[in-house]
């Protein structure tokens, strides 16, 4: 093949986000009208500076984003070619476009190594296991986040929401018809501030990391019988409570809390910050008629763009 290409999708954190990285489980939700798009080639320049790939990036990712993407790639293509065997350096192109806007909590940097690994597969013509495709996403995914979960690498290939723990995931039963609204707060954080702010929290104060595992475990419980027993309205009230347990981790800010409060003032079922915080995403649970409403007040709770994505399964990738 002389071009191979990859995709892969954002994802949104329902609950169990932080704890899901000391072994707790965590529901999350795919959000296939925002993905990341790959394409490799075999490149004519045979400079190997960077160890045999030249990478470009376009769409709406930051510089930062750019280098780490692009030293993850050096990893990824690395780890890609020894588990794979392709012998030598071969030197490839890669583009990214990325439209997962970046630091949001919506599994860019997982989304964006997996539609490369893909897209490097399809290139050298292997068929990839989703374990082998998981580990290698998760190779990039511990050097962007440090300790990552593995919940992100998992859901942005993932047709269904998942329950996830300890690196294994199954698909969520649904009981009940919902939709979610993501509204981007225009504010970027970085999950692995985020996960080192919360250790140093427990480090700090003991029996605060057994307090906070054992109520987000139960919450996300709580929330996944709601889920297969049709109660949307248990549903939002969960999603709530695991915000104030973020919030009194330190893992809001000023305008999530008030888009969190405009999304409730308009009659939305639950709201919440989701993934790794101190920036980024509200995901809102709504009934459908109320959805406009929502996302107006979101928007004008300083919400930079908001997607709406029913809580149901996905249908297969085109
Ligand atoms: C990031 O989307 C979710 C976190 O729990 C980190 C992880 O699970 O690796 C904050």
């Amino acid at each position: 093949r002389s071009v191979g290409i990859g995709r892969a999708h954002a994802k949104a954190i329902l609950l169990g986000e932080h704890a899901v990285v000391y072994g707790t489980p965590a529901l999350a939700l795919p959000i296939p009208q925002l993905t990341a798009t790959a394409s490799a080639g075999w490149s004519s320049h045979s400079s190997d500076a960077q160890g045999g790939l030249s990478f470009t990036m376009t769409g709406s990712a930051s510089r930062a984003v750019v280098t780490l993407a692009s030293d993850g790639l050096q990893r990824l293509a690395a780890a890609f070619k020894e588990r794979m065997g392709v012998p030598g350096r071969p030197h490839l192109d890669v583009i990214l476009d990325g439209a997962i806007p970046p630091g949001r909590g919506l599994g860019s940097s997982a989304a964006n190594s997996r539609a490369i690994v893909l897209a490097l597969a399809d290139l050298f013509g292997h068929e990839l296991s989703e374990t082998t495709a998981f580990d290698l996403v998760q190779t990039a995914e511990n050097m962007a986040h440090g300790r990552a979960s593995g919940v992100d690498a998992m859901t942005v290939g993932a047709a269904a929401p998942l329950l996830f723990q300890a690196g294994r995931a199954e698909e969520l039963a649904i009981g009940c018809d919902g939709l979610f609204i993501v509204a981007d707060s225009g504010t970027a954080g970085s999950t692995k501030e985020a996960v080192e702010l919360l250790r140093d929290g427990f480090r700090r104060e003991p029996g605060a990391e057994e307090r906070f595992l054992t109520r987000a475990t139960e919450l996300v419980e709580e929330a996944r019988r709601a889920l297969a027993d049709g109660s949307p309205a248990e549903l939002g009230s969960r999603l709530t409570n695991y915000h104030e347990l973020l919030r009194a981790a330190g893992l809001s800010t000023d305008r999530i809390d008030a888009m969190v409060a405009a999304a409730l003032g308009a009659g939305s079922l639950g709201a919440k910050i989701t993934g790794g915080g101190l920036g980024g995403c509200v995901l809102a649970l709504t009934q459908p008629e109320l959805a406009s409403e929502v996302a107006r007040r979101l928007h004008d709770a300083g919400a930079v763009q908001t997607w709406v994505v029913p809580l149901r399964r996905l249908a297969p990738h085109a």
